[in-house]
């Protein structure tokens, strides 16, 4: 059947809002970045990553250098995008750590690897939002995305922290959801399997290789970011003005294979 939309054009039009991206120098929060610039948004990624000038000038993506475990540096962040643009329309919390270091049975880790994971992936998405909320909430409008994972609603070995966290990510999208709701602020998230970045590169080796991570998916193979970006855009359109407090899985069918179903 013949697609009604080119595939890759971005058919939303978001020249009126201004977004905020944690970690969007590379990987997913880099797509998610990009595809809101082509539709025609001011981006703005809150990053470890500090982008060249020349970077900002070729990507449209304007970089705060922010570690969003720093709650200091945070509040510095978010205020400096309030006082040049005085609106947040979108915030997507997606910065977040796999280190190969956490690949390990839990009684084993290192309590610095599950702090710094804290940190960042659970506190920064509540964090930032904490951020964020106060503005939208004057505006009466907003919509905030929590890159969470396919790890949040299912198991895996050497995964006890991340997994858990991630699931921690689905309820803060629940939990906010309703709380917001009346002030004209929708929480959604996005579930994606692997997803081809950084971080899955370097884990590829903890994961079997490549051929075995994409062949756990139904599809046969691992994700493109931009394949997250394009649902990210749609959650964040008024097309998806009735969704809320919902996750959407990008995964290549991952969530519906069952334990019972045969190995490919
Ligand atoms: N890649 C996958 O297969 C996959 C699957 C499911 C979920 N996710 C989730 O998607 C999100 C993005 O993952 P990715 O694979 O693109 O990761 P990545 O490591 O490739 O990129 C993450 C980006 O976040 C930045 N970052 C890391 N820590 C930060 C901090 N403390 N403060 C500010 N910026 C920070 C990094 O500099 C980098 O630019 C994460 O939330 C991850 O858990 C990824």
């Amino acid at each position: 059947m013949a697609s009604v939309r080119p595939k890759g054009k971005v058919a939303y039009d978001n020249r009126e809002r201004v977004v905020v991206v944690t970690g969007g120098s590379q990987g997913i929060g880099h797509a998610i970045s990009t595809a809101f610039v082509q539709s025609g948004a001011q981006v703005i990624s809150l990053d470890l990553i500090a982008n060249s000038d020349s970077d900002v000038i070729q990507t449209g993506i304007e970089t705060i250098q922010c570690d969003v475990a720093d709650t200091q540096a945070c509040e510095a962040a978010v205020g400096q995008v309030i006082h040049k643009y005085q609106t947040i329309d979108v915030l997507v919390n997606n910065a977040a750590i796999q280190p190969v270091a956490s690949y390990h049975p839990i009684h084993e880790l290192d309590e610095s690897v599950i702090r710094r994971m804290t940190d960042v992936n659970l506190l920064g998405y509540l964090r930032m939002a904490r951020l964020v909320l106060p503005m939208m909430i004057q505006q009466n409008s907003g919509v905030i995305v929590n890159v969470a994972s396919g790890q949040a609603h299912r198991t895996a070995r050497e995964v006890g922290i991340y997994g858990p966290i991630k699931s921690a990510n689905v309820m803060q999208t629940r939990q906010w959801a309703v709380e917001y709701a009346r002030q004209g602020i929708r929480v959604v998230s996005v579930s994606p399997g692997a997803i081809d970045t950084p971080m899955v590169r370097a884990s590829l080796e903890t994961q079997g290789g490549e051929a075995s991570l994409a062949n756990r998916h139904p599809v046969g193979r691992i994700g493109k970011p931009e394949e997250v970006a394009a649902a990210v855009l749609w959650l964040t359109s008024e097309d998806a003005a009735f969704v809320t407090g919902t996750d959407l899985e990008v995964d290549g069918g991952l969530g519906a294979f069952g334990a019972f179903a045969d190995p490919y």
